[in-house]
């Protein structure tokens, strides 16, 4: 049995679903008491009840992370279940609606900012001031390959997380002296809505490793970066993306592609 997180306070945002949902569940199963967030309510219920009912422990908490009363008073349910809170997992996020540069307006720019960007700020400034006075903590904020590489009609969305990895470094340099440590990680394709074997097939084509991730692809790195092995590292961002980032071409339209390469029984 995984008893990594023994008694410690982890709040992970947007955890109704997806990879948060995943990284509630892993965070449980090693031995945290898990505070599971979503602006859907009865989807944090639903894991809050996966968590209890396999014998672990959590509450959930329904709140926009993008409204201040709302994280004032999440954090106050927080507390007074748990008294603390030892890791905040910032991944709530919103990916669409999709819009070209040219369609997009203000209200939409906002939101897309406000529920990723400033949600990270709000919920993480609450968490910081809970482990400043213990001296410790770790803030785990979720970035995307597009705060690197741009997709097409997400504008609003990549420069939220071009802003996360800023805020990441930023709060890492402010925090620091207060024994908080604040990293980011870096999702690739992560297939969290079930895709079909064709969508999988084509999605692959574009990653090193060959096959889009899963939400618990991203657990094990959350849990790293949570734990003591990763005292040494803040500020940084760690790509889970079975190698999308590093590549200049994907396979389809490389110079050389992977079918050309040295078959394994020649080696
Ligand atoms: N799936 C991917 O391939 C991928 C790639 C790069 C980055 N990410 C990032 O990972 C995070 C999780 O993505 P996912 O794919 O699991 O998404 P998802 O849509 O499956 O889950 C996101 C969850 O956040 C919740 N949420 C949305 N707005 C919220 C708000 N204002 N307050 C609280 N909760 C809110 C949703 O209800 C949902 O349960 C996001 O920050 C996303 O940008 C995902």
């Amino acid at each position: 049995m995984d008893t990594s997180h023994k008694g410690k306070v982890v709040l992970v945002t947007g955890a109704g679903n997806g990879i948060g949902k995943a990284i509630a569940l892993r965070f449980a199963e090693a031995g945290a008491h898990v505070v599971v967030n979503d602006v859907n309510g009865q989807s944090a219920e639903d894991v809050k009840n996966e968590i209890c009912d396999s014998g672990g422990s959590a509450i959930a908490v329904e709140a926009d992370v993008s409204n201040s009363d709302e994280v004032a008073e999440m954090f106050k349910k927080a507390t007074s279940n748990f008294e603390t809170v030892d890791v905040l997992v910032n991944n709530a996020g919103l990916i669409s609606p999709m819009l070209h540069f040219f369609e997009a307006d203000e209200t939409w720019w906002r939101r897309i900012i406000d529920v990723n960007l400033t949600g990270h700020f709000l919920c993480s400034q609450h968490a910081a001031r809970l482990m400043a006075k213990k001296g410790a903590g770790v803030i785990i904020n979720m970035s995307s390959g597009g705060a690197t590489r741009a997709h097409r009609a997400f504008c609003a969305y990549d420069a939220s997380k071009g802003g996360i990895e800023a805020l990441t470094r930023a709060m890492a340099l402010d925090l620091g002296p207060y024994g908080i440590r604040v990293c980011a990680l870096m999702p690739g394709s992560i297939d969290t809505e079930g895709m079909d074997e064709e969508a999988r097939r084509l999605r692959g084509e574009n990653i090193p490793l060959g096959y889009p991730g899963e939400p618990d692809d991203m657990a094990g790195p959350a849990l790293f970066l949570a734990s003591d092995d990763a005292a040494y590292i803040t500020g940084d961002v760690i790509k889970v993306d079975g190698g999308m980032l590093s590549q200049q071409r994907s396979a389809t339209v490389d110079i050389m592609p992977p079918q050309n390469f040295p078959p394994r029984d020649s080696l």
